[in-house]
């Protein structure tokens, strides 16, 4: 088992990741939420009947185990089912000592993170990913929930105490998933680490590669986000980089209708049209042709000539990445030199037209 450290401010948290893990969870949850007699696990219809069980008999006597199973998919990040979970927490008489452990993908993560976030003002939270996207998801401490209006639009920051990575648990992703966690991996390397991209971009070319490295890359790709989590905990600044390919992806998810495209397959698309915009800002020299090339090679999907150019604007606009009614992106200049930068709405709309006529004729 590998062991990495996030330095929060409030306290430095364990990443603890192997195969097989989860049968350990209850172990490796103590000292961490040593004082919890009452354990409440969130997990989602498609992960609990392969894997809850063997969490919840992971814990030692004496701990009580309550389990709560929502709705596999990102419909669950919900006011209804957050109320549904709180309301579970009451009715199992939790305290301000009981423990939230988070069993599943980024759904169950940011949902089960949120509950405890607000449970009686904020009780101890632990992490157990089960997909690749969440090696991302549940580094980091950001909690929440979609309003009908935006994704991700009510929330907290709340650090977890632990991330229990078990990444044997990994094998059951559909090819889907697979290919949207990778895209955060291939996003940290774009932002941060220009050595980490040229070893992706020379050895990861089909999803067999990177289904067979996923634990090596895993080990570096969290440790890029811990590191900026580390320098800036609520974005103020360098957080921010993490969002590259983030402000065309939200608006493509939301736009095409949530679950069509998985989120890293359209922060895919959305990387492409960031280097796009920087070319076009005279900020960088990407050969997209060649970046396209390599992003199909792993099978993402990239064909958005179902959508048009003023939908996506508009969802953008109603994102948080606007700052006084302008846009921000956030640009990677080259390998590894990120930035921000407003873009005027007629920018966008004119390289979006564009963009998605590419896709198109391809
Ligand atoms: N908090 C953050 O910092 C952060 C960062 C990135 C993304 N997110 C959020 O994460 C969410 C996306 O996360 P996700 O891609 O993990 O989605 P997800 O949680 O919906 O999981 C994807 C699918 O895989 C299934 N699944 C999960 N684990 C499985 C397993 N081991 N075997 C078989 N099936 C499994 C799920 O039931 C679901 O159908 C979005 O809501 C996004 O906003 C949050």
């Amino acid at each position: 088992m590998d062991q990495l450290f996030v330095n929060a401010s409030a306290a430095p948290y364990p990443v603890y990741i192997g195969e097989g893990i989860r049968g350990g969870a209850g172990d490796l949850l103590f000292p961490e939420a040593k004082e919890a007699e009452k354990m409440f696990i969130v997990s989602d219809s498609a992960v609990a009947p392969l894997y809850l069980e063997d969490v919840v008999q992971s814990f030692p006597d004496g701990i009580e185990v309550f389990t709560f199973t929502v709705e596999s998919g990102e419909a669950s990040k919900s006011f209804a089912v957050y109320e549904r979970i709180l309301t579970a927490m009451l009715e199992s008489g939790l305290d301000r000592k009981s423990a939230v452990v988070a069993l599943g993908g980024g759904v169950v993560g940011d949902l089960a993170g949120f509950a405890a976030a607000t449970y009686m003002r904020g009780i101890s939270f632990v992490q157990m990913p089960t997909t690749l996207l969440a090696h991302d998801s549940s580094v980091g401490g950001k909690t929440g929930i979609n309003h009908p209006l935006g994704k991700n639009m009510v929330g907290a920051f709340h650090q977890p105490d632990a991330v229990i990575y078990d990444v044997e648990m990994l094998q059951t992703l559909s090819d889907k998933e697979w290919r949207s966690g990778f895209a955060e991996m291939i996003k940290h390397a774009y932002i941060k680490d220009a050595a980490f991209l040229e070893w992706l971009q020379t050895h990861m070319t089909s999803l067999e590669d990177v289904k067979s490295s996923a634990v090596s890359m895993l080990k570096r790709s969290i440790q890029i986000k811990a590191d900026v989590v580390a320098l800036d905990e609520k974005e103020t600044g360098v957080r921010a980089h993490l969002n590259f390919g983030h402000t065309l992806g939200h608006a493509i998810e939301s736009t095409a209708g949530y679950g069509r495209w998985a989120h890293g397959e359209a922060v895919a698309a959305g990387m492409l049209f960031a280097m796009r915009i920087s070319n076009e800002e005279g900020l960088s020299n990407w050969n997209i042709t060649k970046e396209k090339a390599w992003l199909h090679s792993l099978g993402y999907p990239l064909d958005m000539k179902t959508m048009n150019a003023s939908s996506l604007l508009e969802a953008m606009k109603k994102d948080k990445k606007t700052s006084a009614g302008v846009l921000t992106f956030v640009l990677v200049t080259e390998p590894g030199e990120t930035m921000t930068k407003q873009i005027p709405d007629e920018t966008v709309h004119r390289l979006l037209t564009s963009f998605i006529g590419e896709a198109e004729t391809e």
